[in-house]
């Protein structure tokens, strides 16, 4: 059997900080409303010369770097995103030319259930044997498309970029299960009217027009509640675990009060919940891929350990899955002549072979 074990991730945010400070003097709202009811306190927010290309490549490197693979070793390049930077070429594309290489290369839309569902398809183009290592960004710069009038909304955004490569493994690592679902019909609750291709005659009349997020704040909170509870839980479930098996939990950062409530459904204690929502607000399909690279950090999990990725977005969208952390079972084989290394899950070198007489060699992970 084949697995697709995490072996790279890392993540990038812009430099810019916007703080609760800075909004209050943007709208009518304060400091302590936005954190007694989102637990935000800042967030990053894109410059002139960022995009979700520069954020993507940063997040990519960074990944490449931990995997210690070059651009050309990588077969395939997912990204999710709700806002690339632009519709024609996909975000794939800008990110492999940013990077260097051939990898095939293609997009995936769901909003901020994006990461998860990206991964879980990447996944299976590595378990089916059709690529050996393949790159998965979660990115989005929404703060773009965000109305700083809007005190309901302009305090929840942030921009950044989140990566992870998988390779093929023979041990149980990477994701072990998933749980993909979305309730089209709900799409009202969560949208920007006039981002695509069905213009509305408002763009027309007025030249200025720009599509903004429009939400549903309420409805989308009952919901989020409900589909990452229940998606964690038939995630693990489906894994053949429970959730003491979970070392832990690491949801999508839309709001704390979300994942308070979600937690609370799944019976989960909160020193198993990863939160860095505080510092980055909701940073859509990157934020997943952010909070897993920050939590691994701290040091918090470790081979052969279980987490649970979770996330809900427009759509309505939701997405989970249970994550064998760890390298154990990836090898890789060196050309001949060539010297290849493998890495442990901190991107240590833990071998190094050379091929001998134009044979290739196989270097093992633990
Ligand atoms: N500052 C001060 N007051 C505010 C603010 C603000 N920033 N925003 C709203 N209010 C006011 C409202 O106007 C309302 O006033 P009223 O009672 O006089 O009418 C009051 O606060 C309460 O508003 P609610 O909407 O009931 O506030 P709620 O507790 O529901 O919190 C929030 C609003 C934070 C938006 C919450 O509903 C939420 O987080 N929902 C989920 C949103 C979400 O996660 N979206 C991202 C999805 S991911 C993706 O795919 C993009």
């Amino acid at each position: 059997m084949r697995y697709a074990a995490i072996t790279g991730w890392g993540m990038s945010v812009p430099e810019r900080v916007l703080t609760n400070a800075d909004l209050e003097r943007m709208v009518d709202t304060s400091d302590e409303w936005i954190v007694s009811r989102t637990g935000i306190r800042e967030r990053r927010v894109v410059g002139p010369d960022d995009s979700t290309t520069s954020l993507s490549a940063a997040a990519a490197r960074q990944a490449l770097a931990r995997a210690d693979l070059t651009p050309d070793e990588i077969d395939l390049i997912v990204v999710a995103t709700c806002t690339p930077d632009q519709f024609v070429v996909s975000e794939a594309c800008l990110v492999q030319a940013e990077l260097g290489g051939r990898a095939a290369a293609f997009d995936v839309g769901a909003a901020c259930s994006g990461f998860v569902y990206a991964l879980s398809v990447a996944s299976l183009f590595v378990q089916h044997g059709i690529h050996e290592r393949v790159l998965v960004i979660g990115a989005d710069t929404l703060t773009r498309f965000v109305d700083y009038t809007d005190r309901s909304t302009c305090i929840l955004f942030g921009d950044g970029a989140g990566a992870v490569v998988l390779e093929a493994s023979d041990e149980p690592r990477g994701l072990l299960s998933t749980v993909l679902g979305a309730d089209g019909a709900g799409n009202r609750h969560l949208y920007a009217p006039g981002w695509g291709a069905v213009v509305p005659e408002s763009a027309a009349l007025f030249p200025e027009f720009r599509p903004y997020l429009q939400m549903n704040g309420q409805e989308v909170f009952r919901f989020a509640v409900r589909a990452m509870g229940d998606a964690a839980a038939e995630a693990v479930e489906r894994a053949g675990l429970g959730f003491g098996d979970v070392e832990m939990l690491i949801p999508h950062q839309a709001n704390a009060r979300i994942i308070d409530a979600a937690a609370r459904r799944l019976d989960l204690p909160l020193e198993k919940v990863w939160s860095n929502l505080d510092r980055y607000g909701n940073t859509s399909a990157a934020s997943v891929p952010i909070a897993l690279a920050e939590a691994e950090a701290t040091g918090r999990f470790a081979e052969g350990d279980n987490l649970v990725l979770v996330a809900f977005g427009a759509g309505l969208s939701w997405a989970a899955g249970v994550v064998r952390w760890g390298i154990a079972g990836v090898k890789r084989t060196v050309p001949p002549g060539g010297v290849g290394t493998a890495v442990d899950g901190g991107g240590r070198r833990i071998a190094t072979g050379a091929a001998a007489n134009g044979r290739a060699v196989e270097v093992a992970g633990v």
